[in-house]
């Protein structure tokens, strides 16, 4: 085992966990693998999400890192579980949509999630809604993660396609929303813009804060020298521009 801790997403969405992990953690290493090649995963079947998952995060492990988060709400939904099977020893952190603190912050009206088809059809979310789906409107972010991929999450097509998705809603009393996505932080202005009464909810920071208490609690934090974070991708140099472009824009 070395020093890194690897992060994978489908694709540049991760980029977003990634940047808070780091602010977090400054001195530790990271290894951020994205798919870019065979994103979006969200329209794809379960079965595919899961084989993509696996090469994906097989990166990771090749290279022994010490954690694996997967930046990805959707692969988290699909193959999560069949991971931590396979590797009890291993910290593994997942990330689900924040529909829990969305719920708690209503007062009286409803709560918007934004995700991925496959994040929203799969069991994993069904045991959330079970729990806080009271009020809770589903919209799958439709075109919205090709956006984030294609560099164009600030353009006026990203700002069109928000409005298109989430306009119908304008008129509802929406408390909260929740971007269960990792690419849909990228898309935080357009959303706010239209709702600029509701509450944003993203999980990057319970995110980034559980994987600091699983390393501190397996003794695995680094100390000491900066850290460092090192880009991989299938997509290949333009997949791997567009990931230092989003967290220069992050830092920004
Ligand atoms: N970033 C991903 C998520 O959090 C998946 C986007 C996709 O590939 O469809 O769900």
């Amino acid at each position: 085992m070395n020093d890194l801790i690897g992060f994978f997403d489908s694709g540049v969405g991760g980029i977003s966990v990634l940047h808070t992990a780091r602010r977090l953690l400054p001195n530790e290493h990271f290894l951020f693998y994205g798919d870019n090649k065979n994103a979006p995963y969200g329209p794809r079947p379960l079965e595919e999400i899961r084989r993509l998952s696996a090469a994906g995060i097989a990166k990771l492990l090749e290279r022994d890192v010490k954690a694996v988060v997967i930046a990805c709400n959707t692969a988290t939904s699909a193959y999560a579980e069949i991971i931590r099977a396979q590797r009890p020893e291993l910290p593994i952190v997942g990330m689900e949509p924040a529909l829990k603190p969305a719920h708690f912050a209503r007062h009286g009206g409803q709560v918007i999630v934004l995700a991925t088809d496959a994040t929203l059809r799969l069991s994993k979310f069904e045991r959330l809604m079970a729990q806080y789906g009271s009020d809770v409107i589903c919209v799958v972010g439709e075109g919205l993660v090709e956006l984030v991929e294609s560099g164009r999450s600030r353009s006026p097509e990203a700002r069109a396609q928000v409005e298109k998705l989430l306009k119908p809603y304008r008129d509802s009393q929406i408390d909260a929303i929740v971007l269960g996505c990792t690419h849909f932080p990228f898309l935080r202005e357009p959303v706010a813009r239209l709702f600029p009464r509701a509450q944003i909810f993203d999980g990057l920071d319970g995110t980034a804060q559980r994987l600091k208490s699983l390393l501190e609690e397996r003794g695995l934090r680094s100390g000491g020298a900066e850290g460092s974070v090192e880009y991989q991708s299938s997509g290949g140099d333009k997949s791997i521009r567009l990931m230092r472009a989003l967290m220069e824009e992050l830092d920004s």
